[in-house]
């Protein structure tokens, strides 16, 4: 599904290059979960921004579901994000005004989805999710933990291939965390979207069947040091 190749992103800062990403090589396919982590400013959301075709890498090759996104214009490139890409970011982005069920449709009204069907899909989505009760709560009027719920039914209800999370339990306690990753697992068993999440926390990262850790700029995969 995800195949990057020797990715390498520097960044231009006051006269100065600084090599974020130091070519990167991953493949990763269709309905796998895996953890990304390392240290603050290692490059993780770096990394991710380029997954999820926000953030263009200085050099490599990118492809996703067999199209390659490099030589893509901005038009294909977010035609490509909408349709095959969910985010949950640890700030959330609700919008403060709408409902619960009205955040969770937003894509879908983008997409000029007739508004009954938009509802409709907004409220399987937000069952799922276990908020079906839910639907008309303001998001100041549910808890964090419901919150991060909301933003992943939000993600979700175009029906991504590929869900990106960045520190999405960051902001929550042990209980909630864990309840938001066994969401994750049952929505990658029950719908098939490959998840990658990036976490500093070792638990999460343990519970994914694949663990990378981003070092000095590159990838290195750890999944069989943790089976160890
Ligand atoms: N647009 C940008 N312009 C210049 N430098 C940037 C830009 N984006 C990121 N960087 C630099 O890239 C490095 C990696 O940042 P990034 O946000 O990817 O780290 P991270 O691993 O996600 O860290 P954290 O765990 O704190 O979220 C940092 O040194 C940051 O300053
Ligand atoms: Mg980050």
């Amino acid at each position: 599904m995800l195949e990057l190749e020797d990715i390498v992103r520097t960044f231009r800062v006051a006269d100065r290059d600084a090599t974020i990403l130091r070519g990167i090589t991953l493949r990763v396919g269709k309905r796998e979960v895996v953890s990304i982590m390392g240290g603050s400013g290692s490059g993780k959301t770096t990394f991710m921004n380029i997954v999820g075709l926000l953030d263009k890498p200085t050099s490599g090759r990118y492809r996703i579901d067999g199209q390659d996104v490099l030589t893509a214009d901005a038009d294909r490139l977010s035609g490509l994000r909408n349709q095959l890409i969910g985010f949950v970011f640890q700030s959330l982005f609700l919008m403060p005004r709408l409902n619960v069920w009205r955040n969770v449709a937003l894509p879908l009204f983008y997409r000029r989805t007739p508004l009954p069907e938009a509802k409709a899909q907004a409220l399987a989505m937000l069952e799922r999710v276990g908020l079906a009760a839910y639907a008309d709560y303001m998001p100041n009027q549910v808890s964090g933990g419901m919150r991060q719920r909301v933003a992943i039914a939000r993600a979700l209800v175009g029906r991504p291939a590929v869900l990106l999370a960045d520190e999405p339990t960051g902001a929550l306690d042990v209980q909630a965390g864990q309840d938001i990753m066994d969401l994750f697992m049952q929505i990658n068993r029950d719908l098939g979207v490959l998840i990658m999440i990036i976490t500093h926390d070792p638990n999460i990262a343990a519970q994914c069947r694949r663990q990378l850790v981003l070092r000095a700029g590159v990838l290195v995969d750890e999944t069989h040091l943790a089976a160890a």
